[in-house]
């Protein structure tokens, strides 16, 4: 892996209601905590010799910030917007700014869901997407990041 890209972290970020996970909506969400992800993401990321910065926040405004902190400390972002998925022109944009990949991540398989789930502001600008494996789909967003990141710097 580039020495660059080794020395910068993967930012992943987590939006609204995501602290909740574990008892919000276990039918459709799991049992699996937040916490619980951090650990199997950054088990994950350690195999690949990649490190990791695990946020969540419930405000758009702290979103937004640390994706611009990104532009300069991160390798790649990994991003589950929650409901700011399908609202937010603010995170869009802010995700436009950055030159390193984008992975977006849910847990649910938002297409087989709500009309409103349908849309998302982030895919546009996301360089893939991993939906529908539960918690699991972190995991899989970061061996798909770690392998954008091989690619992308030499
Ligand atoms: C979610 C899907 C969103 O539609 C929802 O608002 C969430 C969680 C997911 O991971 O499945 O909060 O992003």
């Amino acid at each position: 892996m580039p020495k660059k890209a080794r020395a910068l972290a993967i930012y992943v970020l987590n939006g609204p209601n995501l602290n909740l996970l574990g008892s919000r909506e276990p039918d459709i969400y799991g049992r699996t905590t937040l916490a619980d992800i951090e650990k199997m993401t950054a088990v994950q990321a350690k195999k690949h010799g990649l490190a990791i910065i695990f946020r969540q926040s419930n405000h758009e405004g702290e979103l937004v910030e640390w994706i611009q902190e990104a532009r300069t400390k991160a390798a790649g972002v990994i991003i589950n917007a929650g409901a700011y998925t399908h609202t937010s022109v603010a995170v869009h944009d802010a995700l436009r700014a950055l030159d390193c990949p984008i992975v977006e991540v849910h847990l649910s398989n938002t297409f087989a869901r709500e009309e409103f789930r349908r849309h998302s502001h982030i895919s546009p600008v996301a360089t893939g997407l991993i939906v529908g494996f539960g918690a699991q789909s972190y995991v899989l967003a970061i061996d798909a990041m770690a392998s954008l990141i091989e690619k992308a710097v030499v």
